[in-house]
């Protein structure tokens, strides 16, 4: 059994930091944490139940099919979420509009986005999925918390998270204070600070990106790819690896831990759709835990948390990962 630091010590360790904090974060994020434990849960359960694998046979918003274990995830998380008087209202992936605490429950000073289940593609298949949460402030003054007043941009989070449920279940956090990793001690039920201070390496010979679209993408995009591909027989001076997971939380993940550049860049597929991954559930906070851990998260022509978002379900290019690589792609996109 591990008995290091666990992440409700470390969360209050952090409030205590804060002469000014009320104990409102540390109570939200304590719910977040349980929801996330409930879904590692019902990911693990497979198919010994039933609801968790297989379609749901609807559509989100977005229309994207949904599994059953992203509405599961997402029922999870606002039950866990509502009851404990810190939110103002929640928004999620899988839902059209803006979720108001119900009148039954006190209302908090805090707005919670997430992305329930990242990676669904992945579940019946038995590979890495995640969830992908961001927490920001209700602005002053406001009642009822609308649309309007989620679109905040990235650079306003309070916090940044995500979890892996892969061959154990992780959790990465941020609060502008660096980034740390959590691991699920499943015999005492508690994420426990196994990775502190994680930092992601400047340099990488690791890309991952679905080369599948590569047709459809923006010149400096391929030309980006092209040269890994060519390694040391082209303009580059080494070779590079390649790795396509198809969930964000773990290519982060990986990326956190050895280094590496993933791009879902913009591409000509649906030109209602400048991208693929979303902004306020997925972009930003992977952006908010990348920068913090000293790599950068772009969509090619400025900063992710930089953006004033327009919609709920607003859609970007995303480029991540080690500081010189993304540097490179980005300087491809000036040259064009
Ligand atoms: P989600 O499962 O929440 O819809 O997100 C999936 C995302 C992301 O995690 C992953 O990197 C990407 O979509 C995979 O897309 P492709 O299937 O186009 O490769
Ligand atoms: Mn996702
Ligand atoms: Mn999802």
């Amino acid at each position: 059994m591990h008995t290091g630091e666990t992440i409700t010590q470390f969360i209050i360790e952090e409030q205590r930091n804060s002469p000014s904090a009320s104990g409102d974060f540390t109570a939200l994020l304590n719910d977040v944490v349980v929801a996330c434990k409930a879904i590692a849960n019902c990911v693990q359960q497979g198919a010994l139940v039933g609801g968790v694998l297989g379609s749901a046979g609807s559509e989100n918003i977005q229309g994207e099919t949904q599994k059953k274990l992203d509405i599961l995830s997402n029922d999870i998380f606002l039950k866990a979420n509502q009851w404990g008087g810190h939110l103002a209202a929640m928004a999620s992936e899988e839902m059209d509009d803006v979720y108001p605490i119900p009148p039954q429950y006190p209302k908090g000073k805090y707005l919670l986005t997430f992305d329930p289940l990242d990676g669904s593609s992945n579940i019946d298949i038995n590979l890495s999925v995640g969830s992908i949460f961001s927490i920001l402030r209700c602005p002053e003054g406001v009642e009822d918390a609308k649309a309007e007043d989620f679109l905040q941009p990235g650079t306003e989070q309070v916090c940044g998270g995500f979890t892996l449920y892969g061959p154990s279940t992780m959790l990465v956090l941020t609060t502008g204070n660096g980034v740390n990793g959590f691991t699920l001690d499943h015999n005492v039920g508690e994420f426990i600070l196994t990775h502190p201070n994680m930092t992601i390496p400047e340099d990488t010979a690791e890309f991952a990106i679905n080369m599948s679209n590569q047709r459809h993408w923006e010149e400096p995009m391929k030309r980006y790819v092209d040269e890994c591909i060519a390694g040391t027989s082209g303009d580059r001076d080494k070779d590079f690896n390649m790795r396509w997971v198809a969930s964000m939380v773990a290519e982060v993940y990986r990326i956190l831990t050895r280094g590496g550049i993933f791009m879902y860049p913009k591409d000509t597929r649906d030109p209602s759709k400048p991208g693929k991954l979303r902004l306020m559930y997925e972009a930003n906070p992977m952006g908010f835990i990348v920068e913090q851990a000293g790599g950068i998260c772009s969509t090619g022509r400025e900063r992710i948390m930089e953006i004033q978002p327009n919609g709920l379900h607003q859609r970007v290019p995303v480029i991540l990962g080690s500081k010189n690589e993304v540097e490179r792609v980005i300087s491809y996109h000036k040259d064009a």
